[in-house]
């Protein structure tokens, strides 16, 4: 099975993408949503979550977790992959042992600043984020290292901008995304990026693709606004398509389960906005 985990809801964006490209997998969603939102919490904590939310997901019988939730991959992902598993998963990709036993975690920074690395012409780049996303700078420093080894052109370096916009991720829960006060906060954080002449525009928070279309409006046309939510199902199919030793663990069922961790109309709501439809949401303790 595949893991999808996310703080709470935005992973469901990406999550309709990669069952629209993967429709054969059993998936399992987890959205933290009693803990939720992490994007203003300390690196620690988001840590703590994301370690107790991938335990959750192995033991449910899950080979490959995909952290959806940009601030966990930010904040969690380096130490899920340099400490947990080799220290918890024995038959991780870390462990060499027979094949049929391997387990993995990824997130979602390194395949979306290789995609804004290869589509930018200038190598001017811009981030948007939440507000631990921004602070890690976790964005520029991948883009800074795929510059190094992905670019030819020798001495041209990558210049990356970042702007934090908290106010986004309540905005659009609110379900306020086509407000005039929307777009008015949205401009706002977006006028120095904008006059930084950046050419590529990441959205680096799994909510922000519900802007998508005002993002492209204000950035104007010579700017790329790439979707973040197809970049991950994209590079999830071309994952599977150069590990067969991951890919032939998985179950290929079409069974999907959606937990949470906590529960209120509002999500409801907005997870069938998201989905296009109604699912049925199970409560799972990750305590
Ligand atoms: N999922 C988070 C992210 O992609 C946004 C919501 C939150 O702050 O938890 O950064």
């Amino acid at each position: 099975m595949i893991g999808i985990f996310d703080s709470g809801l935005g992973g469901l964006i990406a999550f309709r993408e990669i069952k629209k490209l993967l429709p054969d997998y059993s998936y399992i969603y987890l959205g933290d949503t009693l803990r939720s939102p992490y994007g203003s919490r300390s690196q620690e904590a988001i840590y703590r979550f994301t370690e107790k939310a991938i335990d959750f997901l192995f033991q449910q019988g899950c080979s490959l977790v995909i952290i959806a939730c940009n601030t966990a991959s930010a904040e969690a992902l380096r130490k899920i992959q340099q400490d947990y598993l080799p220290n918890n998963i024995k038959d991780s990709p870390h462990f060499v042992g027979e094949v049929g036993k391997f387990k993995n975690v990824l997130g979602v920074v390194r395949p979306i600043a290789e995609e804004a690395i290869n589509v930018s012409k200038t190598k001017k780049i811009a981030v948007v984020g939440t507000r631990a996303t921004i602070t890690s700078n976790v964005y520029e420093k991948e883009l800074n290292n795929l510059s190094k080894t992905l670019m030819k052109e020798k001495n041209k370096g990558v210049k990356v901008f970042q702007k934090a916009c908290p106010l986004l991720v309540p905005l659009i829960e609110e379900g306020w995304d086509k407000k005039p006060e929307t777009k008015k906060i949205l401009k706002n954080y977006l006028w120095k990026i904008k006059n930084d002449n950046v050419d590529t525009l990441i959205l680096g928070c799994t909510h922000y693709p519900i802007l998508l279309a005002e993002f492209k409006r204000i950035m104007g046309k010579r700017d790329q606004v790439l979707d973040s939510s197809k970049i991950i199902a994209e590079k999830l199919k071309a994952y599977l398509d150069r590990h067969p030793e991951i890919e032939m663990e998985l179950d290929k069922k079409k069974k999907i389960k959606y937990l949470v961790t906590d529960l209120n109309d509002n999500f409801q709501k907005m997870s069938q906005k998201i989905l296009n439809e109604k699912v049925e949401f199970d409560w799972v303790n990750l305590d």
